[in-house]
């Protein structure tokens, strides 16, 4: 069993070994009581100083300012901001709230955790916890992407008033309630449960929850929850606890600390996956858990020193060297280059037995390389018929390359609007729109990291020989940094495909992919491009808004492409498809499908058509939101 002062204990333990490391960080620990819910239960700041405390202060402010904002929105739990200003003392922050917390309590506990962590002075990193509130500032983002790994152990910090329960059954209920827990919530949709049970034998009812930070990936969130449900069943029979961490916490209580009517059926969630192997795969003793503990906030320590090395699975890709990249694109001459997008040039290169390969040249500013890196390591390892092949990288120019599968045909826009305007038919269209629904299923739900586009449009689906869609540019997205993106110029998406969640507040989930799926499903079938307004009569219209009256009026079969031979397609199917597009426009973005489900509802007969539906919300051309009602 581990109380508070042990955590004390652990925590000095540690400073005094990395010191002994030669790793120069210290700790502030400024724990006390456990009981008032507004008491930090941990803060870490970091040792070393700010360069210029004035700018840096600046910055941190801003970024706590920023933070703030986002937070003033209802169903934000979760944000990121930075400040990067024009010196080294740039700020990285992140901040989490409990879903259970209205829109004021959350301003409040972050307002408690911002003066909770004022302490830390200068220091260019903290990371405070309270019960209600976690919050985090680096002077690098790393962690934004990658919640510190699997590395990261949640640290159990228990109560020291045991129940006045029966024991036994007190613990048995407690267990089984957070083994269900550490289920559920990597399954949920937003990384949080909440959950309550009955002590049979007595009159309590425990109160527990479960929550990831939002953009861990499934399985950083699932070995998280596990650990963490292991450190508190060491804490029994307290009559409560949390496990905190980096990438998620959880906590129980006698108590009750949200309303018996936010509450999740965990039912649902916990499927096959048998909850009683939890405690085999990391039973680990007091002892054992407190070296593990030393190891991991160690590692904690020497990445915030150096930059996180991420160790990823790679695929077969090469490094490529950038004179010959060079040379093969004829120093990237016009006559070479085949694309201009927002991420930077591509050209086609002819690389020894006339293997015809494209290279991108990336605009992605002075990130450092082994960022880059990385980056490119995961994408590579990415491989699905419908996702443009990435061959390897170059990173020893004064440019990032990228070295990509060549598409002959080009993009999907030039066969729709282009110079190739009206030449697919039917089928090979459908092919396209099911080829896209295919690929981004196995991006957001089959490939080990969840990774979201951010930007599917027409000009980012290539086509093969035979027509296939392959997705190009996935990935790239992340090579941005996610600042002020939604606000500024900066946004990694493009509108006309944008959901609005994400062209306003900044959220993102795949269903923004959804989103833009159903975006270019309708510009598949139509020959028109989203963004264009159409003259129908005296009124301009956009291409979703007309979609959808057309539906309303059960016209819609009127959307289809003039070029299009009317043998060629059933007019009942092509409205189940721009039903079906019309479904993944919806707001707000739960009432989206999963890319999967879409895949399902367009290989398989469906019987959707009963599912009611409401008007798309969508962001124009000129960043105008056009509020979908019914
Ligand atoms: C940042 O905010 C704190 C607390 O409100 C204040 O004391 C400090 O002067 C501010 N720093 C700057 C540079 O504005
Ligand atoms: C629950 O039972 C305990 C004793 O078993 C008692 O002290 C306590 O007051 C009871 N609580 C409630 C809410 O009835
Ligand atoms: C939940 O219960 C609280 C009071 O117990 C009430 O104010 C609130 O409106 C309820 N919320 C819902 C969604 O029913």
């Amino acid at each position: 069993m581990m109380s508070t002062s042990l955590v004390v204990v652990v925590v000095i333990v540690i400073v005094l070994m990395v010191v002994e490391l030669g790793v120069a960080q210290t700790t502030n620990n400024i724990t006390n009581s456990t009981d008032d819910t507004n008491t930090p239960l941990l803060v870490f700041c970091g040792s070393n100083d700010a360069m210029d405390l004035t700018t840096f202060s600046k910055n941190l402010n801003s970024t706590f300012s920023l933070l703030r904002s986002r937070f003033s929105n209802i169903g934000v739990f979760y944000a990121t901001a930075q400040e990067l200003g024009d010196s080294n003392d740039a700020v990285y922050g992140l901040a989490q709230c409990r879903n259970y917390e209205s829109v004021t309590q959350c301003l409040a506990y972050f307002d408690v955790a911002v003066s909770a962590v004022r302490p830390c002075g200068s220091s260019i990193g903290a990371n405070i916890y309270l019960d209600n509130c976690f919050l985090k500032y680096e002077n690098y983002n790393q962690f934004y992407d990658d919640p510190e790994g699997t590395s990261d152990t949640p640290l159990a910090i228990c109560s020291n008033k045991s129940t006045t329960q029966q024991i036994t059954d007190f613990n048995r209920v407690v267990q089984q309630l957070l083994s269900d827990i550490s289920v559920a919530t990597p399954r949920t949709s937003n990384f949080y449960t909440a959950s309550t049970r009955q002590v049979t034998s007595g009159n309590a009812t425990i109160y527990a929850i479960g929550q990831c930070v939002e953009n861990a990936s499934q399985a950083i969130c699932k070995n998280c929850m596990l650990t963490a449900y292991n450190n508190l069943h060491n804490c029994l029979p307290s009559n409560e606890a949390r496990a905190i961490a980096l990438g998620c916490f959880m906590r129980y209580s006698e108590f009750p600390f949200f309303q018996n009517n936010q509450t999740l059926n965990l039912v649902p969630f916990l499927g096959a996956g048998s909850s009683s192997k939890h405690g085999l795969i990391l039973a680990v003793s007091s002892g054992a858990g407190v070296l593990f503990l030393i190891l991991a906030l160690s590692i904690w320590f020497w990445r915030r020193k150096r930059s996180s090395v991420k160790e990823l699975e790679g695929g077969q890709s090469y490094n490529y060297n950038y004179s010959d990249s060079k040379k093969a694109t004829n120093d990237f001459s016009d006559e070479h280059m085949i694309g201009k997008g927002g991420f930077g040039e591509v050209f086609k290169a002819i690389v020894d037995n006339e293997i015809v390969v494209a290279v991108k040249k990336l605009h992605v500013g002075s990130r450092a390389k082994e960022e880059f890196e990385n980056e490119v390591k995961l994408i590579s390892s990415v491989r699905h018929r419908n996702l443009l092949l990435q061959l390897g990288w170059c990173s020893d120019g004064p440019e990032l390359l990228l070295v990509l599968e060549y598409m002959p045909q080009g993009s999907l826009d030039k066969f729709l609007w282009g110079e190739k305007k009206g030449t697919l038919n039917w089928k090979q269209r459908f092919d396209i729109i099911l080829g896209i629904a295919r690929g981004l299923a196995h991006l957001h739900e089959e490939y080990h990291v969840k990774i979201i586009h951010r930007d599917i449009k027409s000009s980012n689906i290539l086509l093969d020989n035979d027509f296939q869609p392959k997705i190009a540019n996935f990935g790239l997205a992340r090579l941005y940094p996610e600042d002020q993106s939604h606000i500024t110029t900066q946004f990694a998406g493009t509108m006309g495909y944008t959901a609005p969640e994400h062209a306003t507040h900044g959220h993102l989930s795949e269903k923004v992919d959804v989103y833009s799926f159903g975006v270019v499903a309708l510009e598949v079938i139509s020959g028109r491009k989203s963004s264009d307004v159409n003259y129908s009569g005296a009124e301009m219209e956009y291409l979703l808004n007309q979609a959808w009256k057309l539906y309303e009026t059960d016209t819609h079969v009127m959307l289809i492409d003039d070029a299009l031979d009317p043998n060629e397609y059933q007019e009942e199917k092509v409205k189940t498809i721009v039903e079906i597009a019309l479904m993944c426009t919806q707001s707000p973005a739960s009432l989206r499908p999963t890319m999967s489900q879409v895949y399902l509802m367009l290989s398989n007969e469906p019987a959707l058509r009963q599912r009611r539906m409401s008007r798309p919300t969508f962001v124009d051309a000129n960043r105008r939101i056009h509020i979908g009602e019914n």
